[in-house]
């Protein structure tokens, strides 16, 4: 790890890169005229939504984010004006600056069809994103700055994991967590569950890493398998369960997940939950939920309650709860939890 050692935090430049995309989201809600609606009156996302004829999954995240950027109130239920809003972004205001923000343009991005994704609904999820040769090096990347070493961290504190013989990481990309691992444990062989098309690329591109012939690559679609292999004896899931969560088969899947290993096994998960964050990141959050719904993708969000509900239903218990470290571009909860009983 020496050479990956950080000496400054990263969140500090992706929390301003996420905030130069408020432009686009400041000019819809002017555009569709959000702030005229809300000047008549509290209201519901719901009455909200039928005045501006848009979707309600879109538009509840589009509120919540002018919420967290003080320019809309959430009060019993009510978006309100905030003083900020009434001043300066209502028409009828005498002192509104609606044109000078007007000059703010922004760039092209992930919300230049923010309007009609609000109008018309979100295009359909590009699940082939995750699978080129640029972006699994791009994930790789953008663990090296701050969550590759913060789960390193984590799960070697764990005093199980010095014990470690076999882990599974579901959804694991390329391997570069696995890797890390491998470095941190000399009996440990792992195995990396991803799409086909993925794992072919980990083939190639990790061909010459010193630990290669100590990681196994698993074809694998959570969509129509399952079963991911036996005795491992730790379990790792990074940012990957955000759907079959929204889809109500997290129970199912941690079931099968506890089937896959070892009684006293360690299981760690890594995912983005909406608990205590900095004001910064509160923003940046609203932006990616916001972000991921218009992509078509339910959500991006895990929130700890459920997790650990349905991980103790599963058979797991003994957790150990890492809140979200404001240092991290993407500051996620870290829970690990042992495996108490079969199922
Ligand atoms: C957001 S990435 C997370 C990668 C890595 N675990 C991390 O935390 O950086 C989601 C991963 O899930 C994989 N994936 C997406 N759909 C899948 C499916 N149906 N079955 C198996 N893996 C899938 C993707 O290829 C990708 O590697």
């Amino acid at each position: 790890m020496n050479t990956l050692t950080l000496h400054s935090p990263f969140s500090f430049i992706s929390n301003l890169l996420y905030k130069s995309h408020l432009p686009k989201v400041i000019h819809a809600a002017i555009e569709l005229g959000v702030f005229e609606v809300i000047a008549k009156g509290p209201n519901s996302c719901e009455e909200i939504r039928k005045s501006l004829n848009t979707h309600h999954h879109i538009t509840e995240s589009f509120l919540n984010l002018l919420c967290s950027i003080d320019l809309l109130q959430l009060n019993n239920g009510l978006y309100e004006l905030s003083a900020l809003s009434k001043d300066f972004l209502v028409k009828q205001s005498p002192v509104n600056q609606i044109d000078y923000i007007a000059s703010f343009s922004g760039n092209s991005g992930p919300f230049d069809q923010l309007v009609e994704g609000l109008r018309n609904g979100s295009s359909e999820f590009k699940y082939d994103m995750w699978s080129t040769e640029k972006a699994v090096l791009g994930m790789e990347q953008m663990a090296k700055g701050g969550s590759l070493q913060h789960i390193v961290s984590f799960i070697t504190s764990i005093p199980q994991f010095k014990n470690c013989r076999k882990m599974c990481d579901l959804g694991g990309s390329i391997g570069y967590y696995s890797f890390a691992l491998l470095e941190e444990n000399p009996n440990l062989f792992a195995h990396v569950c991803d799409l086909p098309k993925v794992c072919q690329l980990a083939k190639t591109l990790k061909n010459n890493h010193p630990h290669f012939n100590r990681v196994c690559f698993e074809e694998f679609d959570i969509h129509t398998n399952q079963s991911f292999g036996h005795d491992y004896d730790l379990f790792l899931i990074s940012h990957f369960i955000y759907e079959i969560a929204a889809q109500k088969k997290l129970l199912e899947l941690l079931k099968n997940v506890n089937r896959s290993m070892t009684l006293g096994a360690v299981f760690v998960s890594n995912h983005i939950s909406s608990d205590e964050l900095s004001e910064d990141h509160k923003i940046t959050l609203h932006l990616i939920e916001l972000q991921t719904r218009l992509m078509g993708y339910p959500t991006h969000q895990l929130p700890e309650e459920l997790l650990v509900n349905a991980l103790t239903e599963a058979g797991f218990g003994d957790f150990r709860i890492q809140k979200p470290d404001k240092n991290l571009a993407y500051p996620s909860l870290l829970i690990s939890a042992i495996k108490i009983k079969n199922i």
